[in-house]
This record gives structure tokens, C-alpha cells and sequence, in this order.
């Protein structure tokens, strides 16, 4: 059921460094991509693709985890993603890109984890490092980074409580989101 893929489909920020991820995964997961809404059908999106441990090793330092974990750093070298999609946007010729980019990154995420695996979106991204640090096309802008790998952490859903939505990890290392509930979001 797409309820159930949605429940599982959370934002994993620790991952078994040991599976990888080969190009062929990628290019399925940016096919379902490629296949996703754009406004005005412009498609002003490219994506580069990250797989080797040299690669990752270059992505990982430009990267906020986890705003509301001060206290973490990151995930360690065993816990790191295997792989990354860099989505990109041509500067000349984007319209609502980022509504396009947030589209994409729910279908690479669902498609991801149909296959067993999980991620995280980055809008917290050190931008012009990276963008250096990858020899990237100066006609392109990084939108989002989406982290990817076999997640080792379980996430749990819950009720906002007090308003407080901030999420949290409990003593087990469990990660918690709280979510709104349904009649708290409806407006009748
Ligand atoms: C546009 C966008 C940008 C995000 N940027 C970051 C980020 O920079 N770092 C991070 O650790 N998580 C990031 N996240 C993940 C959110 O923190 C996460 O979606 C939220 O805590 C809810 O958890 P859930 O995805 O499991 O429902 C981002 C999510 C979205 C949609």
C-alpha cells in the first residue's frame, strides 16, 4: 500500500557504510525522477551521481546533519551513506525549480525505499564548496543534496506534543518525528 511506503519512507541519517550502492541503482531511482511533475514541463533538472567511496568521502564534509541534534556531528565512517544524488538546476531557464526538486526527491526516496533502502534530503548544504569540491558545471546551481544507503537506525512516528515538533533521539539511539495530527492540519 502507498500508505505503508510513505510510514516507512523517513529521513534515515545512519547507514551500513558496508552496502553500497552501484550506478544502476541510481540511474533507476532518477528514472522515477525523470518521471515526476515539472512546471511548466521544463525540466530544468540534472542529476550527478555519487557512488565510490572516494566520491562520498568528497560530499560528506558539506553537509548539516540533524539541526536539531546540536550535540551529534554526523553520522561515523562505519554509519556513513554509500551513495548520493546531487540534484542540480540550470541557472538559466528555471522556473519553480525547487518545487520540481522537492517532487524528485520524494520519488527517488520512494523508490529507494521500495528497494530496501532509505535516505535523507540536504537543503543544509555548503553550496559553493561543494559545487567546487565536485568540479561542478558553472551552469548549474545545487538544489538538494539526498544521502542514500542501507539505513541501521529505526525511526519512529508520533504525535506532536505541546507543539514542540522538534525531533529527538531516545536513549535506545531511536529517532523520533513528531507529526501533527490529521485534525490539527484540517481547516473546515
Ligand atoms: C527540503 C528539505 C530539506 C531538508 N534538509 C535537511 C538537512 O539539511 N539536514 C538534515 O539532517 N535533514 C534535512 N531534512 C530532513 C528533515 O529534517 C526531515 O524530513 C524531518 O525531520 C521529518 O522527518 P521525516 O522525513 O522522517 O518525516 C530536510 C527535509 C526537507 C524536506
Amino acid at each position: 500500500m502507498l500508505k505503508d511506503l510513505i510510514r516507512k519512507n523517513r529521513s534515515y541519517r545512519r547507514f551500513d557504510n558496508n552496502c553500497k550502492i552501484s550506478k544502476e541503482t541510481l540511474l533507476e531511482l532518477i528514472d522515477l525522477a525523470r518521471l515526476s511533475p515539472s512546471s511548466a514541463n521544463l525540466q530544468p533538472l540534472k542529476y550527478k551521481l555519487i557512488y565510490t567511496t572516494e566520491e562520498c568521502a568528497k560530499v560528506f564534509p558539506f553537509l548539516s546533519w540533524a539541526g536539531y541534534l546540536p550535540e551529534w556531528q554526523g553520522p561515523q565512517q562505519a554509519e556513513r551513506p554509500t551513495a548520493y544524488i546531487i540534484i542540480k538546476r540550470e541557472i538559466e531557464g528555471s522556473r519553480n525549480y525547487a518545487v520540481d526538486a522537492g517532487i524528485a526527491c520524494q520519488s527517488i526516496l520512494l523508490g529507494a525505499t521500495e528497494k530496501g533502502l532509505g535516505g535523507c534530503i540536504f537543503g543544509a548544504v555548503q553550496r559553493e564548496k561543494l559545487h567546487t569540491a565536485l568540479a561542478m558545471n558553472d551552469e548549474h546551481e545545487i538544489v538538494y543534496v539526498i544521502a542514500l544507503g542501507k539505513p541501521v537506525e529505526e525511526v519512529i512516528i508520533e504525535d506532536v506534543k505541546n507543539g514542540d515538533i522538534k525531533y529527538w533521539r531516545d536513549e535506545n539511539n531511536k529517532h523520533h518525528v513528531p507529526k501533527r495530527k490529521l485534525a490539527d492540519i484540517i481547516e473546515e
